[in-house]
Order: structure tokens, then C-alpha cells, then sequence
């Protein structure tokens, strides 16, 4: 039997799961449920991203060690794919020590082949986005090009992959698979990008150390891979490269489903990689565009970022999981709005799905007892029947495109059919004519076109399909999709039941709006202080060398902090419920130093710590790299 593999990224454990991660992971739960749908032995892999700089700095600033805080936050993602019933085979943490060993042996293999080489890395390195980037690269000589945060300067022994080798091999694989990369305009883009010239990638990182060690046979022990080597063979790794191979037969990946931002990584870094470990390259990379608030970007600072869970709870996971995948053409950027959700709901899905649904119940409940005979149908319907099959039949190409959205609005012009047949042949009349066989004909008729439209619809809808389909007297599984789908059978005879409305219609915005931007808040009365103002507050960095709770203080703590002066300052700061004493002693933070010396539950605090806080919490602000204490910040 044909395998299908479908991967989604592998999401960092710095952020809890928002909108965007809930799409990719949606689609391709879609994805995989409509292959297994069709019979295919499908695989279908996601899982957490937990090495590098950016998750060791996101654990610090939480007082925590990386791995007890990755252990925490993928286990968030996991619980939440499970809440939404995604349909995955295994769940991959790049801290497995599995994977570890399927990443050292791909350095292994590469290195073998002659495609790795020592060298010493300078240049640009974005912690945010953990990215390399050269200086023509960035944005006024300092700041990332895809993030905008200002980069480091890195300087650093480091193992090289010779990336420009594979110049040519990428552009050819481009040129020969037509849709390797999906969709087209994206693909155009990757291959401009290579036309320009590839330069070698430093793999390893010597300045941090949370990270897979290089195999121990190389004596490295300061060298880690860098994180997305680490990250992209998971999708090999998962299938046991490196380890039993238990199900590397899976091997190619059918879809790599990615955003759009990581599709460099993906379209480039990747499948050299592969060509480097002598493996089949994946057939489709897709990328997919990015989702907006109520047309504006999200972000943690303008507390506007979509909660998947929060829009599951008020509206419905599976009324969600539609919107998602009808809402936008893949590959395009989509817009999250109540209203628009509201609608789709509404409209859509209420009144052209569930109405007909409530309408065959309520006619063959009338007419026959809920008794259902496909008997009459193909003698008065054919016509109906044909055009719904050919529709039925055309529409799985756009799944298979990824076009979620062609492939709804496929399904949902039979649903229109059936509507329209009952409004055209008026089954009440025929009852009234005397005419039962063709009343009845007309509500089987119905009935199977939104059985039909059931099956196909239960890969994004899994529930409400199944409960359409129990109302129905049908089973949705392979055996039915063959029957129904590809065999363009009929209902067997059968007893409806009826069943409570599958869509109530939503009246009003259920959610409460994110607040108003701070800076929208005071548009138009903005207020600007000279650079003396702010240049008048002396902020040093200091290196904290103890810390105690203040007793009877939920929120106090009191530390000892050296800013380089004859004594270390006595500082109280509310930060207790964020970080315990024992994880701050040795770590550096920004002190406004030249504060008035205040009284604060009868001890002097001689300094203000920085920090940042959102909904998320708040984190200490500090130094990137290790400063003297009392260093000036600018
Ligand atoms: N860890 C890497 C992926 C490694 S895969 C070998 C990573 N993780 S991530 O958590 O930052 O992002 C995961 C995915 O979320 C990316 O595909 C990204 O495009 C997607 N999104 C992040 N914000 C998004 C939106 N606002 N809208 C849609 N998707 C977005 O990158």
C-alpha cells in the first residue's frame, strides 16, 4: 500500500501555541486524515524545537534550566494538540535522545562524505530567529532582516557545510520537480534566492552549550549543532534514522507543511542536506502565509495574539478548524476576525449544512417515518447524482494541492445542489399530488449528496461528519469512502435519526476583544522626552552576588547587586513570584542606578532592576553576553 508522510514544523518551546502554529498543525492533521481516509498508510509527525540560544535565554530569564522549561512548554503543545484530537503519530522533542543520536550520525555521514569542514565563523547571528546573516544582509548595518531585532556579532570557531556545493543540484531539483516547493511564487522566490549565490552554512556553535553534542568520536566537546541542522533532521530522526529505522520507509516526506518564514530553511538547507546524506529528497515542501489580527500583525507587546484554545472554547474546535482551512487560499496571508468567523458559522455552516441536514431529518420524518430508500433516486436524479460525483471527484485534486479552500468550496456546491433540488421539486407537492415515491426519491436524493459531501468534509470536520453521518445511518471510514466516493454508490436502505442542531447560530462576538494597542491609546497625543531626559537615568549592568526572599513579602525580593563600585548596592525588587534567590546568584541584570535611595518595608533600596512584562509574565532585562559590572547601557 502507498505511504504518506506529513510533517509540520517542529515548534519552539519559547512561546505557548498560538494561531499560527493551530494552522499549520490543522492542515496538516487535514491532510493526514484525508489520506488515511483514502486508504494510505499515512505518518504523521509533529512535535517541539527545544535546543539553541534562544530556548537556553528564554529558560534563564525564567530562572529555570533549559530542559525543565522545554519539558514545561512542549508539554503545553502536546496537551493542546491532544484538546483538539490532532491526529498525530508521534510527537518528536529534539531533546529525545533518539533524535540526538539521528542528529549525530547525519554529522557523521556528511562530515564522511567529505561535505563538512573546521573553520572559524564572523559574522551576524540573530538569537531570535537563529539565523546566520552577512553584513550586506542586515537592515542599517545591525538589524535582522526577517525579525528586525538587532543581531550579535559572532566570532567563533566553527564546522562548516559546504552549502555552495549544492548550488547547482538545488536548482536543478527545482527545475525538474515541478512542485517540490509549493505554491509556485514562493518556489520562485527560493530559486532566485539560490541563483544568487550560496555561501557556506556554519553547522556548530562553540559560545553557548544547549545543544547536541558533535559525536564524541571527534573529540569536540565544546562544539554543539547549530539548532536548525538539529531541528530539520527530525523529520528523519522520527522515523528511527540513526537509531532501529523502525519506520524510515515512510521516507520521503509526502508534505512538509511550513510558514512561510521558515521556508529558506526548508526549500534550501534541507533537501542539501539530504542530497549530503545520499537520502530522497521530500516531495512537496509547502508554504503557507501568515495570519493577522483584525488586519494587524500579532504580537505579545499589543496582547493581539489569537489563543487557538480561547477561539475552540467560544466558538467550536471543529467551526474553527473550517474557518482555518476555507478562510484563505494556502499560501496567502489570512486576516482572524470575529466577524468573519461569525459569518462563516452562520452562513456557511449553519444555514447551507446543518439547515439540510434538519430539513432531510424533518421531511423523511413526515413523509416515511425516518425510514431512507435510495430506491428512486437515479431513476428521477441522475442528473443531480452525475454532477455531484463529477464535482465529488474533481474536488480531491485540491487537496491534494493544498488548496483547502477550493476543495470547501467544492464540497459545498453539492451541499448548494441538494438545497436547490428540494426548493426546484418541492417535495411537499409531490406529497399533495399524491406523488409519495417521488417525494421520497427527492429527500434520498438529498440525503445522498450530504452523505457524500460528509465523507469528503471528514478530514477537516471529523466530529460533526461522524455526527452527521450516525444521523444518516452510515459509518464514515476507508470502506464507505470507497463505497460512497470512488464507488458512486448510494445509501443502503436505512432509518435516520434526528439530532440536535449542528450549528446554533452565533449572535454575538463571543470572545472579549484584545485591548487597544498602547501606541494606538495615545495616537495623537504622543509624547516625546529629549535624549538628555532620557540620558539623565544612569543604567548599568550588575551582577547579582546574593539573593533572599523579604519576609513577609508575596512579591520582594532582596538582592545584592555589584555595579562595580566598593560595595554591592542592596536592591528589593518584585520579582519573587518569577525567579527563586537561588537562580539569580551569578546572573547579570540592568540597574537604573542613580535612583533616589527609596524605603521599601523598612529596607533601603538603593536601584531599580529593568524588567519586561506581559501577559505572559515578566522576565529580567539583561546583557546578552557577560558585561563588567557597572558596564554603561546606552
Ligand atoms: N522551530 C522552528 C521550526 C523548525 S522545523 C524543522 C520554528 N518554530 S516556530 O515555533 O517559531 O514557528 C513554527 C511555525 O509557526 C512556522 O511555520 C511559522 O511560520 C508559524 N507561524 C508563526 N507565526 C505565525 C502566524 N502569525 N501565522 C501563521 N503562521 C505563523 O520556526
Amino acid at each position: 500500500m502507498s505511504k504518506k508522510y506529513i510533517t509540520t514544523p517542529i515548534y519552539y518551546v519559547n512561546d505557548i501555541p498560538h494561531i499560527g502554529h493551530a494552522y499549520t498543525t490543522i492542515i496538516a492533521d487535514s491532510l493526514a486524515r484525508f489520506y488515511r481516509l483514502k486508504g494510505y498508510e499515512t505518518f504523521f509527525l509533529t512535535g517541539t524545537d527545544e535546543h539553541g540560544q534562544k530556548i537556553e535565554q528564554a529558560a534563564a530569564a525564567r530562572g529555570k534550566n533549559p530542559k525543565e522549561y522545554a519539558d514545561e512548554v512542549s508539554a503545553k503543545f502536546r496537551a493542546l494538540w491532544d484538546e483538539f484530537g490532532i491526529s498525530y503519530d508521534y510527537f518528536i522533542r529534539t531533546t529525545d535522545e533518539n533524535h540526538k543520536l539521528g542528529a549525530q550520525k547525519a554529522f557523521e555521514v556528511m562530515l564522511k562524505k567529505g561535505d563538512i569542514y573546521k573553520g572559524e565563523y564572523e559574522g551576524h547571528y540573530c538569537v531570535s530567529c537563529e539565523t546566520f546573516f552577512t553584513d550586506s544582509q542586515l537592515i542599517n548595518g545591525e538589524a535582522c532582516p526577517d525579525c528586525g531585532r538587532v543581531t550579535t556579532l559572532v566570532k567563533e570557531e566553527s564546522y562548516f557545510f559546504k552549502l555552495s556545493a549544492y548550488e547547482d543540484k538545488l536548482l536543478k531539483w527545482y527545475q525538474d520537480v515541478d512542485d517540490c516547493v509549493m505554491p509556485r511564487a514562493k518556489k520562485n522566490e527560493v530559486i532566485s534566492f539560490v541563483k544568487q549565490g550560496l555561501r557556506d552554512l556554519s553547522i556548530t556553535r562553540t559560545s553557548f552549550d544547549w545543544g547536541i553534542k558533535l559525536p564524541s568520536s571527534l573529540g569536540e566537546s565544546k562544539h554543539v549543532l547549530y539548532v536548525w541542522l538539529d531541528a530539520l533532521i527530525n523529520y528523519i530522526s522520527a522515523l528511527g534514522y540513526g537509531t532501529d529505522e523502525k519506520n524510515i520507509d515512510f521516507w520521503p516526506a509526502s508534505f512538509h507543511l511550513v510558514g512561510k518564514d521558515i521556508l529558506r530553511f526548508h526549500s534550501i538547507y534541507w533537501p542539501a542536506f539530504l542530497m549530503s546524506l545520499n537520502l530522497p529528497l521530500p516531495k512537496h515542501v509547502a508554504a503557507h502565509g501568515w495570519w493577522t489580527r483584525n488586519g494587524e500583525k500579532m504580537s505579545k507587546s499589543k496582547g493581539n495574539v489569537v489563543n487557538p484554545r480561547e477561539v475552540a472554547d467560544a466558538y467550536g474546535l471543529e467551526n474553527f478548524r473550517y474557518f482555518l482551512l476555507r478562510e484563505v487560499p494556502f499560501g496567502q496571508d489570512g486576516d482572524f476576525s470575529q466577524k468573519a468567523l461569525i459569518d462563516r458559522i452562520n452562513s456557511d455552516l449553519g444555514n447551507e449544512l446543518g439547515n439540510l441536514l434538519n430539513r432531510i431529518i424533518g421531511m423523511s420524518g413526515k413523509y416515511s417515518n425516518f425510514e431512507l430508500d435510495s430506491v428512486d433516486v437515479i431513476k428521477y436524479h441522475k442528473k443531480e447524482i452525475d454532477a455531484a460525483e463529477a464535482i465529488l471527484e474533481g474536488a480531491q485534486g485540491f487537496m491534494e494541492e493544498l488548496q483547502t479552500n477550493k476543495y470547501l468550496e467544492e464540497l459545498w456546491k453539492v451541499l448548494t445542489l441538494a438545497n436547490q433540488s428540494i426548493a426546484l421539486y418541492e417535495p411537499w407537492a409531490k406529497i399533495k399530488e399524491g406523488k409519495q415515491d417521488e417525494a421520497l426519491a427527492i429527500v434520498a436524493l438529498s440525503a445522498n449528496l450530504l452523505a457524500k459531501t460528509a465523507v469528503l468534509l471528514s478530514p477537516i470536520m471529523p466530529n460533526t461528519s461522524d455526527k452527521i453521518a450516525k444521523a444518516l445511518g452510515f459509518t464514515i471510514d476507508t470502506d464507505s469512502y470507497k463505497k460512497l466516493i470512488v464507488g458512486k454508490e448510494l445509501l443502503p436502505k436505512t432509518t435516520l435519526t434526528p439530532t440536535e442542531p449542528l450549528f446554533p447560530k452565533v449572535e454575538k462576538e463571543l470572545m472579549s476583544s484584545p485591548e487597544p494597542v498602547a501606541e494606538l491609546k495615545s495616537e495623537g497625543k504622543k509624547e516625546f522626552i529629549s535624549v538628555d531626559k532620557f540620558f539623565a537615568a544612569q543604567i548599568k549592568v550588575g551582577t547579582i552576588t546574593k539573593a533572599e526572599v523579604v519576609e513577609k513579602s508575596d512579591r520582594l525580593l532582596k538582592l545584592s547587586v555589584d555595579l562595580g563600585e566598593k560595595r554591592a548596592r542592596q536592591i528589593l525588587s518584585g520579582i519573587k513570584a518569577y525567579y527563586t534567590p537561588e537562580a539569580l546568584i551569578g546572573t547579570q541584570v540592568c540597574v537604573v542606578a542613580n535612583l533616589k535611595p527609596a524605603k521599601i518595608m523598612g529596607l533601603e533600596s538603593e536601584g531599580m532592576i529593568l524588567t519586561a512584562e506581559d501577559k505572559d509574565g515578566l522576565s529580567l532585562i539583561r546583557p546578552e553576553n557577560l558585561k563588567q559590572p557597572g558596564a554603561a547601557i546606552k
